[in-house]
């Protein structure tokens, strides 16, 4: 029997022993569960550095070490062996499939690429020059307007078919915001593509003409998806967890996601990333937008850089990389002058005092922009991209939220430093 750890909180004259939790990899735990009616007093993190919200199986991160696991199994072998509704099926059922439970998933997704056509009415309300985000986060929250038969949160069985429906339709929804903003016909889902090419397919393909997906453009998508399908406790999961605690349906949940992730400091960076290299325009500039950087005066942070729990290479920005070459060679885009500029911003930045000593290297949002533009993308579906990919991660945090016994609604409380108590004056006494 392991010897059971516990930390002594010394407070007011008196000692509290706090319960010490041990992780299958990763930092102890403090319990404070009972610190606030035991010792009336609140522990205090804004931005929760600290603090652990839940216990999980799905998905690890080391951030010295660069680390990252989807069910124990390292990004770098799931990005180069597997595939991305391989990767689903690890997130939400926990195990890598056999086959036939891997065909079975497949099809079960395949048959549920369409939306209602209703649906196809929601996109006429927007204008055409609206970001897809903002139609993201209306269309998936409106699924809960249609799919009734999948938002009895107490019930597995409707829990499971609105995770199926969700991964199987964002990617169609995001297609959908795509062409609406284009002002082309929305493109059906093809049930004899794969994932990834028929995302591809009912982005880019015309009514006018056949659309060949090139299979290395697919894998190179299928790719994108699994590097971004899941990540801890990041923000926009930790919203989707936050929002289902309150009973809400998984398409509010989703949607909640969405809006997060849109944030220029989390999913949006993307785009921010790839709008920075472009404005730096060349190397010759670098310097100066390390500068602004650097100056705590100055709003500017390179965008694609830095981390909340990675102070060493994000794994997924290092496939990237080698991808963004990949796809670049593939595509005959040579000297890409937004390449050429990230390369040596990385480069010079790894080597400057500022990002070394604050451990700021390029994570994930560094790279992806420049594979995706490469693609024929325009930078306000990067971060769509990155939401239909994340899916799968938001609700696989979801299901097992729910599934826990532990389940309770989420409400911290504050460290209050406004006014005393103060009585009403009427309005000729002010
Ligand atoms: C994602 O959480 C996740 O897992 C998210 C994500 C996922 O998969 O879900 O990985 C996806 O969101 C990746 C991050 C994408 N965001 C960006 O690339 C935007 C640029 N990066 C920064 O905004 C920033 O690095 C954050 C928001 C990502 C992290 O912010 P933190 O937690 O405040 O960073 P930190 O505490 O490590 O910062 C330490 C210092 C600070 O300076 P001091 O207060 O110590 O003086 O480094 C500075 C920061 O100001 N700093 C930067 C910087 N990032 C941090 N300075 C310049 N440029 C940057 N990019």
């Amino acid at each position: 029997m392991a010897e059971e750890k516990t930390a002594r909180l010394h407070l007011a004259g008196k000692d509290y022993d706090l319960a010490v939790l041990s992780p299958t990899a990763g930092p102890d735990v403090v319990d404070i569960r009972k610190l606030y009616s035991e010792a009336d007093v609140f522990t205090y993190d804004p931005g929760f550095t600290s603090t652990a919200s839940c216990d999980s199986t799905i998905t690890y991160i080391d951030g010295d070490k660069g680390e990252l696991w989807y069910r124990g199994y390292p990004i770098e072998q799931l990005a180069s062996e597997s595939h991305y509704l391989e990767v689903c099926y690890l997130l939400l059922y926990g195990e890598l499939p056999n086959k036939d439970q891997l065909v079975d998933f497949e099809t079960r997704i395949t048959r549920h690429t369409m939306v209602h056509e209703q649906m196809h009415y929601f996109f006429r309300g927007f204008r055409r020059d609206s970001h897809p985000m903002a139609t993201m986060v209306g269309v998936v929250g409106a699924m809960s307007a249609f799919y009734h038969d999948s938002i009895d949160i107490n019930d597995p069985v409707q829990r499971e078919i609105a995770s199926i429906r969700l991964i199987a339709k964002v990617p169609t929804i995001a297609a959908m915001a795509y062409k609406y903003s284009l002002g082309q016909p929305f493109v059906y889902p093809r049930n004899e593509l794969d994932y990834a090419s028929n995302f591809l397919h009912m982005c880019f393909s015309v009514p006018a003409e056949p659309y060949h997906v090139d299979p290395a453009l697919s894998r190179a998508m299928d790719r994108i998806f699994t590097l971004h399908a899941d990540h801890e406790q990041n923000a926009s999961t930790s919203t989707v967890r936050l929002a289902g605690s309150s009973g809400a349906n998984p398409f509010a949940c989703i949607a909640a996601g969405i809006a997060c992730l849109w944030g220029p400091a989390h999913g949006g960076a993307n785009q921010a990333c790839l709008e920075m290299l472009r404005e730096i325009g060349s190397v010759e500039r670098i310097p100066e937008f390390l500068a602004r950087a650097k100056d705590k005066n100055d709003p500017f942070r390179l965008m694609g850089f830095g981390h909340r729990v990675y102070k060493n290479f994000d794994p997924r920005a290092k496939v990237m990389k080698e991808s963004a070459d990949e796809v670049l060679d593939l595509l005959g885009v040579h000297n890409n002058p937004t390449l050429q500029v990230a390369k040596e911003l990385e480069r010079i930045a790894l080597e400057d005092e500022y990002f070394v000593s604050k451990k700021l290297y390029p994570n994930v949002d560094f790279y992806s922009g420049i594979i995706l533009e490469a693609m024929g993308f325009p930078t306000s579906m990067f971060t769509p991209i990155f939401a239909l990919s994340r899916t799968v991660g938001w609700i696989s945090q979801w299901k097992e939220m729910i599934a826990d016994p532990q389940n309770k609604i989420g409400r911290p409380r504050q460290l209050y430093v406004g006014s005393p108590r103060r009585d009403y004056k009427p309005l000729d006494a002010r």
